[in-house]
This record gives structure tokens, sequence and C-alpha cells, in this order.
């Protein structure tokens, strides 16, 4: 068991001062930038776009990890590839074909990660588990931030890491929602790589400490 990479959620970031909290990223033990993309309509709420994530990408010294939860993804893929993104990932539930939105990521230059929502099979990635750099777990319903770990998703990490150990794939495995160091350490005991936190780490007191804490998990 390897230690976890940490990717904030600047979701939870201060929107006022987007540029202080990128500058604590930068400063921190953190290994990416979660950007979290909502477009109303695959997900009850709206976030920010492409323009954003190109504004941080200016200032970022951390890769950023762009988190699509919209329709019609592949339409975005070009955009986001320009604005900086080094890993994209799309949902499951989003791309009927998914094959072709994966190596239309990959056409850009960036990682391909798919996503999926609590209540989808880990089993129905065996078919392209070997075409991805990332598979993302939500263990919370996607849309918002600072919502209740379901509990299942530690199951889900294990069929995950079982599915990529058959298949001699080499995915990473993240993970997305209610992650702290109570279910943070539970998800890396089970087989995750990759930890995203928004609310728990903007919300504290001190959000270096809290990044170096997840680390030591
Ligand atoms: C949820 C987003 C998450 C969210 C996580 O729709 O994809 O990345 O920001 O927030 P926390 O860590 O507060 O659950
Ligand atoms: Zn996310």
């Amino acid at each position: 068991m390897s230690k976890p990479l940490i990717a904030p959620s600047i979701l939870s970031a201060d929107f006022t001062r987007l540029g202080n909290d990128i500058a604590m990223i930068n400063q921190s033990q953190a290994d990416y930038i979660h950007c979290d993309v909502m477009d109303g309509v695959f997900v009850p709420n709206i976030s920010f776009g492409i323009p954003v994530v190109k504004q941080v990408n200016k200032i970022a010294q951390k890769p950023l990890d762009v988190h699509l939860m919209i329709v019609e993804p592949d339409k975005y893929v070009e955009a986001f590839a320009k604005a900086g993104a080094d890993i994209i990932t799309v949902h499951y539930e989003a791309c009927p074909h998914l094959h072709r939105s994966v190596q239309h990521i990959k056409s850009q230059g960036v990682k391909a990660s798919v996503c999926l929502n609590p209540h989808t099979p880990v089993a129905l990635l065996e078919d392209i588990i070997n075409e991805l750099d990332m598979v993302l777990l939500m263990s919370v319903n996607p849309g918002f931030g600072g919502q209740k770990f379901i509990e299942n998703t530690c199951k889900k990490v294990e069929q995950l890491r079982d599915l990529i150990n058959r298949n001699n794939a080499h995915c990473l495995i993240e993970v997305d929602g209610g992650v702290n160091l109570e279910t943070g350490k539970k998800l890396v005991q089970a087989g995750a790589n990759i930890l995203v936190a928004g609310s728990f780490v903007f919300r504290s007191e001190n959000p270096q400490q809290t990044i170096a804490d997840m680390k030591r998990l």
C-alpha cells in the first residue's frame, strides 16, 4: 500500500480569492488540482467552465484533474485540453460511445479517465479498462460538495482493484466525495490511489496541514 495522491477540489475554494487558494495548493503536498465542471443538466448544479480552468492553469504548479459533470462532453474535450487539463474525466452515464470519447481525449494529448456514479457497477468497465489512465469512483451523488460519504464505495474500490489486476491494466483509482481522514483511510486500505477532497480541505483551519495529514494515510 503506497501513499495516496491528493487532489483538492477547488469547488470548495473561495472564488473571491481563487488565486490565493491555488497558491496554497501549489505550496502544499497536493498532487493535483481537481476542477469540478457542472452544467446544470447532467447534475443539478452549475459551477464553472473553460475560462476558469484556463485562468487556473496560468498559475497552477500541479497538474489539472478536470472532472466533467456535463452531458455531451465530447463537444468540449478539445477546449478543456487547450485550457490546460492534464487529465479529463467523463462520466460513463453521459457517454453512449465511451470508447470513442476516451480515444478523443487521448488524441488531445491528455490522460483519459472515466467516472462512475454511485449506482453504476464497476463491472461495466471490463471492456475498456485497458484503455484508461484513471477511473474515478463517485462516493456521493455528484453535484455538490460537503455531502456524506457512501460506504458502499469501499467495496467498489476493491472490485475495481480486482478488475484492474485481472486485466493487467495500469489505471489509477480516484475517489471523490465525502473524503476525510476516516473515509480516506478506508479507501486507501481498499486500494484507492488518489483522494479528492473539497470541503474537508478548504473548511479546515489549516488546509496545507490537512493535505499533509491526508498524504500520511
Ligand atoms: C461532487 C464533486 C466533488 C466535490 C467533493 O459533485 O465532484 O469533487 O467537490 O466535495 P467534498 O469533498 O466536499 O465531498
Ligand atoms: Zn469531482
